[in-house]
């Protein structure tokens, strides 16, 4: 079985989702450690529920994001994890830090990639006017939010919908998607090959598979 670090910002529903589904046997692995940017993040909450180590580290006493991910690098190689998977974690990652676990760190976004990087995307989809909106699992490079798409799920945009309505439906639809490709990957069934994300040796279109 996997060893997985999760890193969360905020509520932690990603983490609590994949907590759940390793319970019920659904992914061959284990959360080694959370860590978070956040003191008051509720994930290391749900974390210490699970008796699993939590972790804060400030950034306050680091002088620069290099030195920051260097010792984000450092705590979580004390974990020899196989996977890193970024759920909510709201911090952007140096290139040093993303090559460093380059095909083995994944990301969950709230949008259709290519579509919509970067922040407020629930926000951005309805000032659009788009007709459809969702999720995208990505393994993680370089390049912000531009890493290619494991798989999408799309949820529809009703007229003059609320965002924060919204952004609740694609959180459900996040929480079903994310513990079913990391799966994947923990069965070695995902991996991710010259920049592109390989299911079951078949490589996955641009926008994942769907
Ligand atoms: C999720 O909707 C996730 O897609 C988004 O933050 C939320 C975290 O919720 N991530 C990003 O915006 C990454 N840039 P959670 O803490 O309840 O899992």
């Amino acid at each position: 079985s996997k060893s997985l670090v999760v890193l969360v910002s905020g509520n932690g529903s990603n983490l609590q989702a994949i907590l759940d589904q390793i319970e019920l046997g659904k992914i061959n692995g284990k959360v080694s450690a959370v860590i978070a940017n956040k003191e008051s993040a509720y994930g290391l909450t749900r974390a210490k529920n699970a008796n699993i180590p939590a972790i804060f580290i400030d950034h306050k006493g680091f002088d620069s994001r290099q030195e920051y991910d260097q010792k984000l690098m450092q705590t979580i190689n004390q974990y020899q994890p196989d996977l890193i998977v970024l759920a909510g974690f709201m911090r952007i990652l140096t290139p040093v830090f993303v090559e460093h676990y380059l095909g083995r760190m994944l990301n969950i976004h709230p949008s259709l990639l290519p579509k919509y990087k970067g922040l407020d995307t629930h926000q951005r989809a309805i000032d659009a006017k788009d007709k459809e909106h969702g999720a995208s699992v990505h393994f993680v490079t370089p390049e912000l939010d531009g890493g290619p798409v494991v798989l999408q799920s799309k949820v529809p945009i009703f007229a003059e919908q609320e965002t924060d309505e919204l952004a609740q439906r694609v959180q459900e639809q996040e929480r079903k998607m994310y513990p079913l490709v990391i799966n994947w990957f923990c069965t070695n069934r995902l991996k991710m090959v010259n920049n592109k994300a390989v299911l079951d040796d078949k490589e996955l279109p641009e926008m994942g598979y769907a």
